[in-house]
């Protein structure tokens, strides 16, 4: 059950992957978190309608309340956080109470940027419901809210005390989210891992099916490697948490040219590929990885060729904060589940290497 640790001194913390964990949600926050005054849940609608009850019937003699944050990236508003807030104070949250963020992504942010702040900072516990919360967001300690400046701008490092990843709750998870989650999930085996590479090829047809063993398989697996990142680089400034971005330049291009109809997950998927390319034209990567990548995102579902130009992309990449001096900085592959190299790449390289 236990798949991880984070090994971050006295902040250190259990991630735990499973099927049906969430029944058992009220048990496992008595026995690792100590002192617990009470627990308020917070989710958001559409998670409330399918897990709400189950959560709050699990968190037993614990449970002090409920509050909805809105769907999505509504969640991550300074006004949704400003509420989020009182109504924690509504609950009469005290110091010794745990937050406990039940959904996606978003929820996780929002919910985790209110604990950091309450009261000073109050104990949050991480119950992500999509696939890349569990492999991603829920783990790791980042929590953020929105700024019309920019996405994430206003945020915290708040380590959770305690991460629990239900995998049957995947279940029910649209089939457009559960492929977005596996680009993620590909991108881990790409910089790091060649054995969860290889079982996304084996196996990616009962991941798409959303079958529990699968998926148990491929979340604990990344947990451990963002364990070990988060573990080496947990405030994301010494450049290793940084490989972690690897498709994600080109991805965010891409991701904000398409209005965000191109999904986070697909846009890594296309971001991966060329990164790969330019890797390819640099010599550091063979052929046969760039292909193999192609191949299995395309099983997955995922695209994995950009719908605009060179011309189109390049200006955002540029705007991106990795880029300086001409350059951009690019996570650039070196084979399957071999460290990546971290480089300044021309534009003239860049499109060399894409055409255009
Ligand atoms: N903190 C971090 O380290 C980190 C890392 C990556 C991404 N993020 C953030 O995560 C957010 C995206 O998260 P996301 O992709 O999980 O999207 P999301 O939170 O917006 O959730 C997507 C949709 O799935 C629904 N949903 C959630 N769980 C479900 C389930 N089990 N069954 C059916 N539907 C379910 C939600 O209601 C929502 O409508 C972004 O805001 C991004 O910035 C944070
Ligand atoms: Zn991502």
């Amino acid at each position: 059950m236990r798949a991880a640790t984070v090994h971050l001194g006295e902040r250190s913390y259990p991630v735990h992957v499973g099927g049906g964990l969430l029944g058992r949600l009220g048990e496992a926050i008595g026995k690792y978190l100590l002192e617990v005054t009470g627990c308020v849940i917070v989710t958001s609608p559409f998670v409330d309608v399918l897990y709400g009850g189950l959560a709050t019937a699990a968190m037993e003699a614990l449970h002090r309340g409920k509050v909805l944050v809105p769907e999505g990236e509504e969640a991550k508003t300074w006004d949704a956080a400003g509420e989020l807030l009182g109504a924690l104070t509504g609950h009469g949250l005290d110091r010794r109470g745990v937050v406990v963020a039940l959904g996606g992504g978003s929820v996780g942010d929002s919910a985790g940027f209110a604990a950091s702040i309450y009261m000073r900072g109050v104990r949050l516990v991480q119950v992500p419901t999509t696939l890349l919360g569990q492999v991603d967001s829920g783990v790791g300690g980042k929590t953020a809210v929105n700024h019309s400046a920019g996405k994430n701008l206003i945020g915290s490092f708040h380590q959770p005390s305690l991460v629990v990843c239900d995998t049957e709750l995947l279940s029910t998870l649209p089939k457009r989210e559960l492929r977005s989650g596996l680009a993620e999930v590909a991108k881990y085996g790409v910089i790091t891992d060649s054995i969860l590479f290889k079982g996304l090829e084996v196996e990616a047809e009962r991941l798409l099916a959303a079958d529990t063993n699968a998926l148990r398989w491929v979340v604990a697996r990344c947990v451990a490697v963002k364990a070990r990142y988060v573990k080496a680089d947990e405030r994301d400034d010494k450049g290793i948490r940084a490989m972690l971005n690897y498709g994600h330049t080109l991805g965010h291009a891409v991701e904000t040219l398409s209005n965000h109809s191109i999904s986070h997950g697909e846009a890594v998927a296309i971001g991966m590929v060329a990164a790969s390319r330019v890797a390819l034209s640099l010599g550091l990567l063979k052929q046969a990885d760039l292909e193999r990548q192609i191949a299995l995102l395309e099983i997955l579902g995922l695209p994995t060729e950009t719908p605009y130009g060179i011309a189109e992309v390049l200006p955002l990449m540029m705007r991106d904060k990795k880029a300086e001096h001409g350059s951009i900085r690019l996570v650039l592959p070196t084979g399957i589940g071999s460290e990546p190299v971290v480089k300044g790449v021309s534009e003239a390289e860049i499109r060399g290497a894409l055409g255009g």
